[in-house]
Parts: C-alpha cells; structure tokens; sequence
C-alpha cells in the first residue's frame, strides 16, 4: 500500500498559518489545567518525603487539621485505595514505602492555595530511614541487560563481528561519553483540577495523552472507561514528562472524592524535579572503526542509563547507531540499574538525542584521526537499511549535509583545530547528523457535517503549545476539499475518543490520518449517498485508522536531519558563545512551515541547553535533586542563542500515511548538542566528552579546583 497519487493536491497543507488559538493565549483566555473556574474549588498540596529509601512510621495530620480551612490530610493509613496492579509509582498513598526522595507521603487539602501549604508544612512525618543508593556508575554491580528497551526496541542488535572488524579497523575511535540528569522545564506545572459528579470523575490534567491518561485513571479507580472524562484544552509545554500521567492526577481524583469538592493541585516547581520525570542520566561508550578511505567497518555503542526501584525504564541511546551509518560489523546494547531515585521518563528524543551526542561526537572524533571531512564522512557512510535489514522508506542525509554545507558556508574550513582567532575568541564550526522515527499510531476521529456548509472535526489531539489544532484544521479542510474558515476543530478532550500521545514526534501523523480518514469518508457519503447536498439533520462520520496502520508495508521510517554550528570560546575564561546554528531537515511533507519551524528551532535551541548549560545536580548522599528551580537549572534563554535557523529539504514518501507527513517534534534536538561539542573542539583542540560544557570543563585547572 502506498499512498502515492491518491489525493488531490492539497490547498492547506503546506501552507504557513499562525496559530488559531494565538490570541487566547496572549490575551490570558486560553484555560490551563488549573485555570477552569468552579465553584467551591479547593486546593491541595503534597508532603514530600525527605529521604529516599526507607518507610513512615508515623504521620501527625493533627496539627495541620487544626488550621482554619483545612479540610484533609490524606496519607497512607486513611485514603482511598487504588487498584493494587497499577503503575507502582502512581499508586500513591497506597503503602509507608519510600523508593525516591520528594514521593508523596501526605496530601493536605484546604480551602485556600495558601492554607493548603501552611497544612503541609504542619504535618510532622517520622519514619524509618534506609541506607539509598542513587548514584549511577559504569561498574554498579546491579546493571543488567533488559531485552527491550524504551519504544519497544531491543536491548540488543548485533550484526556481522564487531570485534573482528574493529581489530582489523586502519582508524579507530574508543570514546565513553556522558549525558547527566536533565528535566524537562515546561512552562506550564503538573497540574489537575478533579471532580466527581454523579459517579464519574471528570479532570482537567496538564497531560499530553488525555486518552492515557483516562485508560489509566478508570483502571486505577475501578470506573468503566466512560465514566472518566479528562480534558486538555490548553497545555503549556511538555517536552514528554506528560506523556503519562503523574501521581499529580491521581491525587487530585482522590482528594476530590475523599471531600466531595473539586480540587486544584498544581505542582511547584521544586516537586517537577521528583514528581514528574527527567532525562536518566547516561554513560555511552562508542568504538568506531574505518578502513583507509573513511568507511564504516565496525561500530560499537553500548549505553548505560538508570530507572528507579518502582518502574523499569531504559532509554534506548544505542538506537541511533542502528539507523544513521551503513556498517557491515555493529554491536548496540543496554544496561540499566535501578536506584533509589525518581522514575526517570521520555524527554524529546528519549535514546536519539543523549544517544546522538555520543555518535556523533565520536564521528566528529573519527574524521579528526583519519583527517576527513565530517560532513564528507557522513556522506560516505550513508545507509539503505537500518541495522534490521529494512529498507528505508525515505531517507535525505545526504541532501540534509549537502543543503547545510553550502548554506552554512562549511566549504573550504580548515579541519585543524584551534587555528581562528578573533581578538580572545577563538572560533570554530561543528556538524552532526540527526536522525528521529517517524512513528504512526492508531486513532480515531469524527467529522459532522450540518446543512449549511459547516463542518465539526473533532479529534482528541493534544496541543502542547505546537500548533496541532491549527495543522488538523489545514489536514481536515484538504480532505473535506473546503475553505478552513468551514471547518471547526475540536481536539483535548477524551470523550472525543481514542487518539494517540502528543508525543514520539507521532501526534500530527497519526491524528491527522484519522482526520484525513474521517473528512474523505464524509465527503463520500455526502457526493455518493446526498446528491452533494447535506440534508438538514447533517451527516456525522467515525474513523478508526488501526487497519490501516497495519496494512502498510514494512519499512524503516525515519526523519534525518543535519546540524552546523559556529561557536566561539574565550581561551582565559572557558566562556562558550553560540554564533549560529543551523538545521536542515527531510520530515516528509512539512504542513506549517510556521510552526513547523517553531518546533524544530525549540529542538536546537533545547540542544544547545543541553550542550551548555542543562544539568540537575544529584546530591548522591540523599537523593535529592538540588538544582530544583529555574535560578539554578539553566535553560537556554533569547541571549543564548543569538541565530537559528532551521530549513526543510523537499522530500516525498509514499510509505508513510496520507498526508506524507514525518514528525517533527523532537529531531530538533537530536545532534544538536554534538554539532556544539564538534565545534568546540574545532575552536579550541579541547574534546568534552561529558556534558554539560562548562568553563570548568574547558579549563580543567578549574575542576580539579587546582
Ligand atoms: Mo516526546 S519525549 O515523546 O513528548
């Protein structure tokens, strides 16, 4: 099946449209979860435990119920018991163990945001404190090889003999590389307003899966699925800590019921650090091996990464290395340890992007010990099929390396390091590949026609602040064959029915086929069964696009993309100054180029964060997350990036769904940091292998505090 020369040209799709919601959100209209107004709202606050391993003896709410307004303290021993076979982490207040510092151990209720904290912090916890191991090292004798890893992917894929080739390589690279724990630092907190009515529990959750996130509360309170209604309107960033729902939902739901009363229960900033997932940490050695004309003979990557005691999660950083470069002699592998720490979870391009720093930084590496060209070595190591033996469905590295080399200016650069002054700086330029799956997942749509040419389009798509309701407007109004201004779009609500995550780069594919699916249909009946006319009670159609998902050929679908960057270091002081960073891309057929760009040039701009500045500092004695604010957690702000630019190269592909579509998402950051790393090294000879780059990285004198 292929969807090449089924569809008209499309009118909307490819065109650039600012955002239909743009102007509630900056006059303040736009609702958050916790921005619905209704009456008798009251508010909760959690009670983080303070160590992380161990078990509460004893909670004392009496000095907390005490307080004018406060209406709970719920905690192990009084509050509603939840399905015992859920996701252990969300069982909350369930039991007295503690696996994590900052789990919930008490939730204060009260009628004021105010009281509610005033309540937490009058309870008085006791509890039996255990020795915590929260330290992630390469030889923590508790590591082992799981079969799958996140995504579904296997731990494990060898091919050919790696060492063999290796030992035989005429060039080799044998680098370990390290990523450090980072979060994700959405705008908008975890945060749920919950009630029950009449038996069904309605929320509205910061979530970016509201489908999920219903499935898993109507398990976890033993409701039929459609006594659960979550709803998601606006979400103001998710990065993919709300990709799954969080002990936040779950608690405002029990609150709610335990004081029969909606309840608002916002995160703080400090508890996202616990409460709501982050990037594992990882330690990746990659060996590279080339023959004398710089092609690819062996390729070892072997990751390292952590989860916690309650749910096993390994990020899948070795995945890269299947995809970007042909290579006849490949080892990929896993390992994981659980610790005492909180549930690391997906933050955009879980696997590729720490993954794709260390392959890429060891490329770069190679090209320097076989004097080549970087981006002329990525070139000759492109590939047909991925490491399983699959055939690409599409696949424009090399245009994505080519149309970035003549933009950036790369021809002529002199590879030799440190050799660019100007006044203290010294200057260099970076490239590094980025590659991202382009996944389809099942989902349902609806499309109603009414008499007067109108057209209600629902689909539960999340709009996590990407534009998603505006590109399923462009998609809906090109498969009706109409003007958008017909078209009306629902999306964020469960009751619409199932639609898959905003999230694994999937969210406009897989709706926007269900979408597709639903418009072509109503247009059908309306042509085939009403003259063309659509009779005074309207025409509603459903559609469900699990068959057609399954129907398609197997390929290996992947987006590819190519990063520059131009840095500048000032030798005396370790400063790192971004100059300019530039991407190009091959995602399919872009449907906004608007927000498309938005999206991809967040992706770079987080990359560069990542090489610079992003790091949650671990305090390995208790556990604890110590960076826990946005004055000490470094985000890259407007100063930090001064140019970037992202650019699509054109690219058909009939393998993917009907609107020729690949995510987006996320390969903004995939390569972002190596091609900040290559280019360092480029200015200053200085190879960092660890992230993030600091002066104190740049000026080890600093570091070893000589
Ligand atoms: Mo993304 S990390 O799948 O939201």
């Amino acid at each position: 099946m292929t969807f090449q020369g089924t569809r008209p040209a499309p009118v909307h799709i490819g065109r650039a449209e600012p955002r239909l919601e743009a102007r509630d959100k900056v006059t303040g209209q736009a609702r958050y979860a916790v921005d619905h107004p209704l009456p008798g709202a009251v508010y909760a606050w959690p009670v983080q435990a303070t160590f992380a391993r161990g078990r509460v003896s004893t909670v004392d709410t009496a000095p907390a119920l005490a307080l004018d307004g406060v209406l709970a303290v719920l905690w192990h021993g009084n509050s509603p018991r939840l399905e015992p076979g859920s996701d252990p982490n969300l069982l909350v207040l369930q039991s007295p163990d503690v696996r994590y510092y900052g789990q919930v151990v008490a939730l204060v209720v009260a009628t004021s945001l105010e009281r509610a904290r005033e309540g937490a912090e009058a309870v008085a916890v006791e509890a039996d404190v255990e020795a915590a191991d929260t330290v992630l090292r390469a030889d923590h004798p508790g590591l082992y090889e799981p079969p799958v890893v996140n995504a579904g992917l296997p731990g494990r894929i060898d091919n050919g003999d790696f060492d063999a080739g290796f030992a035989a390589a005429d060039v080799r690279v044998d680098a370990t590389y390290r990523t450090p724990t980072e979060h994700h630092m959405a705008m908008e907190p975890h945060a749920t307003t919950a009630f029950w009515e009449r038996g069904q529990l309605h929320v509205f959750d910061a979530t970016q899966a509201s489908s999920s996130v219903r499935e898993t509360l109507a398990a976890m309170f033993e409701l039929p699925p459609q006594l659960v209604r979550v709803q998601n309107e606006h979400v103001g960033g998710g990065f993919g800590s709300k990709g799954a729902p969080w002990p936040n939902v779950v608690l405002a739901a029990m609150a709610a019921r335990c004081v029969g009363r909606p309840v608002k229960l916002a995160l703080q900033r400090s508890m996202l650090f616990s409460l709501a997932g982050y990037r594992t940490p990882t330690i990746q050695r990659v060996r590279l091996g080339a023959d004398r004309r710089g092609r690819l003979v062996a390729l070892g990557h072997e990751a390292i990464s952590q989860c916690s005691r309650l749910v096993e999660y390994t990020e899948q950083s070795a995945a890269v290395s299947r995809v970007h470069y042909g290579v006849p002699n490949l080892t990929t592998s896993h390992r994981v340890v659980a610790l005492d720490v909180p549930p690391p979870t997906w933050m955009r391009a879980p696997g590729e992007c720490p993954g794709s720093f260390a392959l890429e930084s060891a490329m770069d590496e190679l090209a320097a010990a076989g004097s080549w060209d970087p981006v002329q070595l990525r070139i000759d190591n492109d590939a047909t099929h991925d490491a399983e033996g699959l055939p690409f469905s599409s696949r424009h590295l090399v245009e994505c390396l080519r149309e970035g080399a003549e933009r950036f200016g790369w021809s002529g650069r002199d590879p030799r390091p440190a050799g660019r002054r100007e006044g203290r700086w010294l200057l260099g330029t970076g490239v590094a590949a980025s590659s991202f799956p382009a996944i389809t997942w099942p989902s349902t749509a609806t499309a109603r026609a009414t008499a007067d040419d109108h057209f209600e389009v629902a689909v539960n798509a999340a709009d996590i602040g990407t534009g998603a309701r505006t590109v399923m407007r462009q998609i809906a109004a090109d498969a009706l064959g109409t003007a958008e201004a017909c078209v009306e779009i629902r999306v964020g609500d469960s009751a619409i029915g199932f639609a898959t995550v905003a999230g694994g780069s999937m969210g406009t594919s897989s709706w926007g086929w269900a979408v597709t699916k639903a418009c072509r249909l109503l247009r059908e009946r309306i042509d085939k069964e009403h003259d063309g006319r659509v009779p005074p009670e309207g025409i509603c159609v459903s559609a469900d696009t699990t068959a057609d998902i399954a129907a398609r050929g197997e390929f290996a679908r992947h987006a590819f993309g190519a990063q520059f960057c131009a840095v500048r270091v000032d030798p005396a002081t370790g400063e790192v100054r971004l100059d300019r960073m530039l991407g190009v891309f091959a995602v399919g057929r872009v449907i906004n180029p608007t927000t498309a760009r938005s999206q991809i040039i967040g992706g770079m701009t987080m990359g560069a964060g990542m090489a610079l500045m992003e790091h949650t500092v671990l305090d390995g004695r208790r556990g604890d997350f110590v960076t826990s604010d946005l004055a000490s957690y470094h985000v890259c702000v407007n100063a930090d990036v001064p140019r970037v630019d992202a650019v699509f190269v054109p690219e058909e592909d009939p393998h993917l769904n009907p609107m020729g579509s690949k995510g987006l998402g996320e390969i903004g950051i995939v390569g972002a940091a190596a091609s900040v790393a290559n280019a360092v090294y480029h200015a200053t000879g200085q190879r960092v292998r660890s992230l993030p780059i600091t002066p104190a990285s740049l000026l080890p004198g600093y570091a070893s505090g000589a």
